[in-house]
């Protein structure tokens, strides 16, 4: 046959009266990015091939064929040893036309009653599936490390911060676990679009399905797809599972960015409440005491770049009519980068954090400086019978003496406290010290180690 790929210099038909332009050749070609989604394809088609053989659409010897070059193909591509072609635009073709040298004219089978349309969807379906699977694992890492982190850490108490001015004291493990709960929301997410992920374009051939009698549930099943696409034009052109998978993406980022944020500033002489393992840092070339914490620094800027691959997206389909346009060929890359950034930030988190070291003097020292029991002074003066805006009042004239004589309001004397207001007893020193506010914060939610450690408990099972 004239048109056949292997004797071809490119891969579509007779049709075409001179070779395409080199730079044309190298601009339309996805192969350099798109041959990572190989193994998927090969499975695809593999089962593609199996329903054709149970259909009587190709014979039980151009099974077996397909079958046996398939594997030499896979065998092939996993040892480095295939030879990838530009003029052969993409992945598929070149497994396409590597199959028909092996096989003959069973792999020149193998595209009937399909396109490269479906047959890219169902592909990058399958490596998103399998990428999703993959940052599953790596959260519940991270998430298990930071609930570990907060177990050793109910009873640390350090500054909370609103306006990251010294707000109240919390411990720093409930501090923590706010991001076990931000990954949990993103798992949640993740698990979603995956259900959306997981259905089979398969069928759809070029847009309009095809005349060929396929069992598209038989190819499902062989996918582990939980169930076929609808309609043939939005099976081919639909990215909105990438693009779903792309925000989920972001809003992770953004957690690990904000969390970046604060190992960097608690990691800052001026804050000196943690360390971060030796191996996640770097020095500096000119200044020989430095101690740079980079990973976090790095993973706040990657946050950036996964953004915007969001966007690129979302730019990408908005102007597409139905149906496939080769526009989407340009999905890939951000959706590639987008899952391998990911990936590698959340795996070094989980082994960061589990290495993180904690200066729990600083972060005490730290939160006896910002009148941080300002809230429990004025609760207190609350339940001696003040009305709260009264004491809220009382309590900032003292906190203005305090700054007045360089003072926390922790070291005001108990006569001092007492002009404030008359009803205040000995009993005021257990309110003002941290461990009492942080103690006294015991409603669910609520920042008191006993509520950190049933929390912790909590986690601990479910993410068991
Ligand atoms: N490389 C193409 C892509 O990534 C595959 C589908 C091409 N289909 C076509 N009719 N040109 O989208």
């Amino acid at each position: 046959m004239s048109s056949s790929l292997d004797r071809k210099s490119q891969a579509w038909s007779a049709l075409f009266s001179e070779p395409v332009d080199a730079l044309v050749q190298r601009y339309t070609a996805s192969v350099g990015f798109d041959k990572r989604l190989a193994p998927f394809d090969i499975q695809a088609s593999l089962a593609h091939a199996r329903m054709l053989a149970s259909r009587g659409i190709i014979g039980s010897q151009d099974l077996a064929d397909i079958e046996r070059g398939m594997a030499q193909v896979r065998e092939e591509i996993e040892q480095g040893r295939f030879e990838w072609k530009l003029e052969l635009e993409d992945v598929h073709l070149n497994v396409e036309a590597r199959l028909t040298q092996l096989a003959g004219d069973a792999g020149k089978r193998l595209h009937t009653g399909r396109s490269r349309n479906d047959q890219v969807a169902t592909d990058i379906r399958l490596w998103l599936r399998d990428a999703v699977d993959r940052i599953q694992v790596a959260l519940r890492a991270l998430r298990l490390a930071l609930v570990e982190l907060a177990e050793r850490h109910a009873d640390t108490i350090m500054p909370g911060f609103t306006h990251l001015q010294v707000a109240q004291p919390v411990s720093f493990g409930h501090h923590l676990l706010a991001y076990v709960e931000m990954f949990g929301r993103d798992a949640e997410r993740l698990a979603d679009a995956r259900r959306r992920i997981n259905r089979l374009p398969l069928g759809a051939a070029a847009l309009a399905g095809t005349s060929y009698p396929l069992d598209r549930e038989m190819v499902a099943r062989e996918l582990g797809f939980e169930a076929i696409s609808r309609n043939s034009l939005d099976a081919v052109s639909d990215r909105d599972f990438a693009i779903e998978f792309c925000a989920a993406a972001s809003l992770i980022m953004v957690h690990v960015s904000r969390l970046s944020e604060e190992l960097v500033l608690w990691m800052s002489q001026a804050f000196g409440f943690i360390r971060l393992p030796d191996r996640y840092c770097t020095g500096s070339s000119i200044m020989p005491q430095k101690k740079n914490p980079d990973v976090p620094e790095l993973a706040r800027g990657k946050s950036g770049r996964v953004i915007g691959h969001l966007s690129a997206l979302l730019v990408l389909m908005k102007g597409q009519p139905l149906a496939y346009n080769k526009d989407n060929q340009e999905d890939k890359e951000p959706l590639f980068d987008t899952a391998d950034t990911l990936l590698d930030t959340l795996s070094l988190f989980a082994d960061m954090m589990a290495g993180l070291e904690v200066d729990a003097q600083a972060m005490r020292r730290s939160a006896l400086k910002g009148h941080a029991t300002a809230t429990d002074l004025a609760d207190y003066l609350v339940k001696k019978g003040l009305p709260f805006r009264d004491a809220h009042e009382a309590v900032a004239l003292a906190v203005r003496e305090c700054a007045a004589s360089g003072r926390d309001l922790g070291e005001l004397t108990l006569a001092e406290l007492q002009r404030l207001h008359p009803a205040v007893q000995p009993d005021v020193a257990e309110v003002l010290r941290l461990e009492g506010s942080v103690a006294s914060r015991d409603l669910p939610g609520g920042t008191a180690p006993r509520q950190v450690r049933e929390q912790v408990a909590r986690l601990r099972a479910e993410l068991a």
